[in-house]
């Protein structure tokens, strides 16, 4: 298998900074080829996945569970989570999906009501849309759950100090504290025998929510006394850079493209996109493009071209000087409007679905 040197980048920075921790290198992208992240290297680190690879091959349960704060648009970064969980259901997990309004209201001020309305439309609305079903999914609101989940939560802060807390969260507050022990709940409470009961769980998250993963699990190993639970487990993945190069982020627009994007602008953002092409057509030529530093280029590492042989050629061709910038995000331009149309349509459908579930 060869892994396309755009995605492995940084890993082997990542896996010096986490080797101390004791994230291992993600090596299942052979054994299960048909996940663009797996097989890519965008998923490239993880904890105690073997037992989830394990439950997959034997056709044992297990969980998967997230959560998103909602906070915006749900745009392209997103997608690759939502991705992922859909790949999951379709390979036999529980899925525990969790909106996460209690966060958003502690930690940016939207109202808990708001959040759940953010949710449903954006998040919810989307994953359907996107191919997750209501097969074996547990959906809730970080607010307003099953009253098992509730005491869970509250009992795990004599499980933690709050120098552990300070440790992984820096400065701290009331509203930090409540929603890092719910997140733990969150990730936890599944195994409960109110719930699924114990089975190994994973949580793709990306490079940077280790230290949550970390704590997580030290809470978990404590709670062992009281509960037949397994620790849970993590893969690690990196994010897409934003479209004007630095971070993907909800909160600058240019960034990103949301999957509810009208057409005209999604078009828009792709051509004024910063790529990997050189400074004069001249160079590009002589020289060849840069497709590991292209947001063009990574749009279609991620999203729009699954076909590995396809997307070498597209690397080969941008390398050589063959491809140029403007036709290529042209390219790309025309993929991503023909998939924003063709999901704004599913949307639609999803909606009856969304109110079912609700
Ligand atoms: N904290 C996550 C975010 O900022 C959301 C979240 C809540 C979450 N509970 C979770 C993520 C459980 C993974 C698992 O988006
Ligand atoms: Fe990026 Fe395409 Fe230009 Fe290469 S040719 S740098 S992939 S936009």
């Amino acid at each position: 298998m060869k892994f396309d040197p755009w995605a492995v980048k940084d890993v082997d920075n990542y896996s010096k900074l986490f080797k101390e921790f004791g994230i291992e290198r993600f090596k299942y992208g052979e054994k299960f080829p048909d996940n663009r992240y797996f097989r890519r290297g965008i998923v490239f680190g993880h904890r105690d996945f073997g037992k989830i690879a394990q439950a997959i091959e034997n056709k044992k349960p297990y969980i998967m569970i997230t959560g998103l704060m909602p906070s915006g648009k749900m745009h392209f970064g997103h997608k690759m989570v939502a991705d992922q969980m859909i790949w999951y259901q379709n390979h036999g997990a529980n899925i525990y999906l969790c909106c996460a309004n209690l966060e958003a209201c502690l930690m940016r001020d939207i109202d808990a009501e708001e959040g759940k309305k953010l949710g449903i439309e954006e998040y919810l609305t989307n994953y359907l849309a996107l191919g997750l079903t209501s097969k074996n999914l547990n959906f809730w609101f970080q607010t307003d759950y099953d009253m098992h989940y509730h005491q869970f939560r509250d009992k795990l802060a004599k499980r933690v100090t709050l120098n552990e807390l300070k440790a992984v969260y820096g400065d701290l507050g009331p509203e930090k504290i409540l929603s890092s022990l719910t997140q733990a709940a969150d990730i936890i409470h599944g195994q409960l025998p109110e719930f699924s009961g114990k089975m190994p769980t994973v949580v793709p998250v990306g490079a940077d929510q280790d230290p949550h993963i970390r704590l997580t699990r030290d809470i978990a190993s404590r709670l062992r006394q009281w509960h037949d639970i397994e620790l849970p487990g993590a893969t690690f993945h990196r994010f897409m850079e934003g479209m004007q190069g630095g971070k993907m982020s909800s909160s600058d627009p240019k960034s990103y493209i949301a999957l509810t994007e009208d057409s005209a602008s999604a078009r828009k953002k792709v051509m004024s996109a910063r790529t990997g092409g050189r400074e004069s057509l001249e160079q590009q030529k002589k020289l060849g493009g840069r497709p590991e530093e292209c947001s063009v280029y990574q749009f279609y590492h991620y999203h729009l071209i699954d076909d590995d042989k396809e997307l070498e050629e597209v690397r080969k061709q941008c390398k050589s000087g063959s491809l140029l910038c403007g036709e290529c995000k042209k390219k790309c331009a025309d993929l991503v409007v023909n998939f924003l149309e063709e999901h704004q349509k599913k949307r639609q459908k999803a909606k009856k679905e969304v109110k079912r579930i609700i």
